[in-house]
């Protein structure tokens, strides 16, 4: 009878201080080269087949078992953010500008953790561990590009699972849900062009800047008054870029931002009203404009069948209490969701947030801190998960 517990236990602190070793040397997406070597060289050293530049700075570790079976895949996202630590911790960032701020290094310590543990199964492994190490996950171009690179075939991948350290979910918990659990995230840009001149005679221009703040007034109705309020979506305005002198009417504006929903018909349904909207003003006010919309990535949808198994793995393995099912999803956006779309996969939260300890902040704040207790439990997720899957 193995007992994972147990023998997660014993490495934790080597969990630790990988952690530690991948927190000092944060690189952002696809620069990754130190994270990459650092991750290859251990997996190698497990006795893995190993494979460099899938995704231009990806990483993946095959571990074969005894005899013929599935092929499950495990994800984790190795990148930081481009931004100045403030934690004040001893083993704190020293690439500046550069900081593991949404707790990615976690995840490398906990793929590499289960990565040491399942080899330990080898022998009693029906099939295959395909462990993804995927870069550039913030800019949400990681996980297309060792797509590109075909991470999921040669052993082709039956499933996947992935997981996010979480703060707003207590440290031990395991956050999980059948569907959708993050949003699809796109990107729009809409310039308007107007006719520019002096500031005190307005009826001889076409003024851009009234025409776009009727544009932003009118996106947020199609939230608040044409989506069903049953259904999730956000859209943000995040720039607005006018003007050069207080007295001039300039002859543009533009405005980008951001889309969220989980269902792909309202995500259709606002690009349409998006467009209606801004061409609707602009003709009525004279102006012009260019509408871009980029479809950034799907939300993340996890499969039902696969979640229901997973769920059930994590129950029995960390009891009821632990595992809270229907977690409430997050808007914001995770690539995992574009492997979902070739194969079934589950995507889970790790709480973290320990209040007596102090940690508190949430992901992508420069005082973000992770709670190490979680290490182990990542470890353990992953490899019931997997042990059940494949045995
Ligand atoms: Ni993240």
């Amino acid at each position: 009878m193995r007992n994972l517990k147990k023998e997660i236990e014993k490495i934790k602190e080597e969990l630790v201080t990988l952690r530690r070793e991948f927190h000092r040397c944060p690189e952002v997406g696809f620069e990754e080269k130190e994270t990459a070597e650092k991750i290859a060289n251990y997996l190698k050293e497990l006795g893995l087949e190993v494979k460099t530049g899938i995704g231009k700075t990806g990483v993946v570790g095959v571990l074969t078992g005894y005899g013929p079976g599935k092929t499950i895949g495990i994800r984790a996202d190795i990148d930081a953010l481009p931004l100045e630590e403030q934690t004040g911790l001893d083993f704190a960032s020293r690439n500046k500008g550069r900081m593991h701020a949404c707790g990615h290094d976690s995840h490398i310590a906990i793929g590499l953790g289960a990565a040491k543990i399942l080899s330990r199964y080898k022998d009693q492994i029906k099939g295959k561990i395909k462990f993804i190490f995927q870069p550039g996950e913030e800019t949400l171009a990681g996980a297309r590009a060792m797509l590109d690179d075909g991470v999921l075939a040669g052993p082709a991948v039956d499933a996947i699972i992935g997981l996010h350290n979480w703060s707003d979910l207590e440290s031990g918990l395991i956050g999980i849900k059948k569907g959708p659990i993050m949003a699809a995230a796109d990107k729009f840009t809409i310039t308007i062009k107007g006719k520019g001149g002096h500031g005190a005679v307005p009826h001889q221009t076409v003024d851009p800047v009234v025409i776009a703040a009727n544009i932003i007034d009118d996106l947020q109705k199609i939230v608040s008054r044409e989506i069903d309020p049953l259904e999730t979506a956000v859209i943000t305005v995040g720039t607005l870029n006018a003007g050069t002198a207080y007295n001039i009417i300039p002859d543009k504006a533009e405005l980008s931002g951001t889309v969220r929903t989980f269902n792909p018909e309202v995500r259709q349904f606002i690009i349409k009203r998006m467009e209606e909207v801004t061409a609707g003003y602009c003709q009525g006010a004279r102006g012009e404009y260019e509408f871009n919309y980029n479809d950034g990535i799907p939300a993340t949808v996890n499969d039902p069948d696969l979640t229901e198994e997973v769920i059930n793995i994590l129950k029995a393995s960390f009891g009821e209490d632990k595992v809270i099912e229907s977690v409430r999803p997050s808007m914001g956006g995770e690539d995992f969701s574009l492997f979902q779309q070739k194969i079934p996969g589950v995507y889970f939260f790790l709480g973290t947030r320990n209040e007596v300890k102090g940690i508190t902040s949430s992901i992508h704040n420069p005082e973000y801190l992770i709670d190490e207790d979680i290490l182990p439990t990542g470890v353990r997720a992953f490899c019931e998960v997997v042990l059940n899957y494949l045995l």
